[in-house]
């Protein structure tokens, strides 16, 4: 089968195009024929290797795919051939807290992933596709998604009328502002760019800030909630921008802790989160059960994911460096 492969860690330009033997089927797995896929900012971190815990050599790239079941193992018996589905991100994540063990078994990082014609996974690890839903549209959320529900909804337990700080408008932050909006939260949203913060005051935001004409942004933050600051920031930027969410975060209220954009490795004051009792919370991306929480949700909520660019399976190294150009807004797929 056709397929990529991280072959020598040294970044996305030298993941290689290979032919491979299409994986086996085992009794207790599912073969999915993969018609579509999503990128994500970790994508690069596998290419150079340097991602967290999951760093298999050589593997197939990429975690959130989609596609059908063309083939079913012996002791299947919840799927058949036909049926769309979508792989988990964590493959032995299900519900719960996750093991360490579990932990190691990201789709395109710790195992192979789906940038491929086909891929074999455990019939626990992949769940069915709603009709609403396009594979495209499926394919988005595995990653970016789900971390933006796991953080908002399961650890923040996110309630109507709270405000919400998104930083930029990359694809965890365009979830999440789909989501807060879905569940009536107010909303600011952050970014280089006042053609992105247009767009996303179209989609709902109630407030909008250019971080780059803004620098001390956290104060414009602190004035739109009145000086009383946000009770949740998704925050994607990590040391780079910690210091200044936490400032304007309110009184007791939380911060998911989910990104490394900005300044990895920069200085971080904690003494706001201290004096304000902000609970500061690690996320990493989420489990099965809440995969398909989010799946319920966006189809109950007639939410589409906002997909910018689609590249053909042939470009696939043209759609990573499209995200490394940070142009985007939301979702990069490739389709096969
Ligand atoms: N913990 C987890 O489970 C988990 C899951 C998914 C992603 N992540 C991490 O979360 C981060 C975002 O991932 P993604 O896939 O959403 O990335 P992405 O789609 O590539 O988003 C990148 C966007 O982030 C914005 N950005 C960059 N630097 C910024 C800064 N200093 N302040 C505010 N916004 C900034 C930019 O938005 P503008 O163009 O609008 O400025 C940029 O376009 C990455 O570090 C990724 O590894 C973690």
């Amino acid at each position: 089968m056709r397929a990529y492969q991280v072959q020598t860690a040294d970044g996305f330009e030298q993941i290689a195009r290979v032919t491979v033997p299409e994986p086996e089927c085992g009794p207790d797995d599912v073969r999915i024929r993969l018609t579509a896929a999503s990128l994500n900012y970790r994508d690069f971190g596998v290419a150079d290797g340097g991602y967290y815990r999951n760093n298999a050599c050589p593997v197939i790239p990429l975690s959130d795919g989609a596609g059908v079941i063309v083939e079913v193992g012996a002791h299947v018996s919840q799927w058949q051939v036909g049926q769309r589905v979508s792989p988990i991100f964590v493959r032995d994540w299900i519900d719960g807290p996750p093991s360490d063990a579990a932990l190691r078994t990201c789709l395109g990082g710790g195992v192979d992933g789906v940038l491929a014609e086909f891929g074999v996974f455990p019939q626990s690890s992949v769940v069915a596709v709603p009709d609403a839903f396009t594979d495209v549209q499926a394919a988005t959320l595995p990653c970016a998604g789900v971390t933006a529900w796991h953080a908002l909804v399961v650890s923040g337990n996110l309630q109507a009328g709270q405000r919400v700080l998104l930083l930029g408008t990359g694809g965890v932050s365009i979830f999440a502002l789909q989501i807060a909006k879905a569940m009536g939260a107010r909303v600011v949203v952050t970014s280089s760019s006042d053609e992105k913060l247009a767009q996303v005051t179209s989609m709902g935001a109630d407030a909008v800030v250019n971080y780059r004409t803004h620098p001390d942004w956290h104060k414009e933050v602190m004035r739109l909630t009145d000086g009383v600051g946000v009770d949740h920031v998704v925050e994607v930027g990590g040391p780079g921008t910690l210091e200044r969410s936490l400032k304007c975060t309110r009184v007791g209220g939380h911060v998911h802790l989910i990104g490394l954009l900005d300044s990895p490795t920069a200085r971080v004051g904690p003494m706001a989160a201290v004096m304000n009792l902000i609970t500061v919370r690690g996320i990493y991306v989420g489990s099965r059960e809440m995969h398909k929480q989010l799946l319920r949700f966006l189809d109950e909520k007639n939410i589409s994911p906002l997909i910018d660019r689609r590249f053909g399976f042939d470009q696939a190294i043209d759609a990573y460096r499209y995200l490394a150009s940070g142009q985007h807004m939301g979702k990069v797929v490739i389709e096969f």
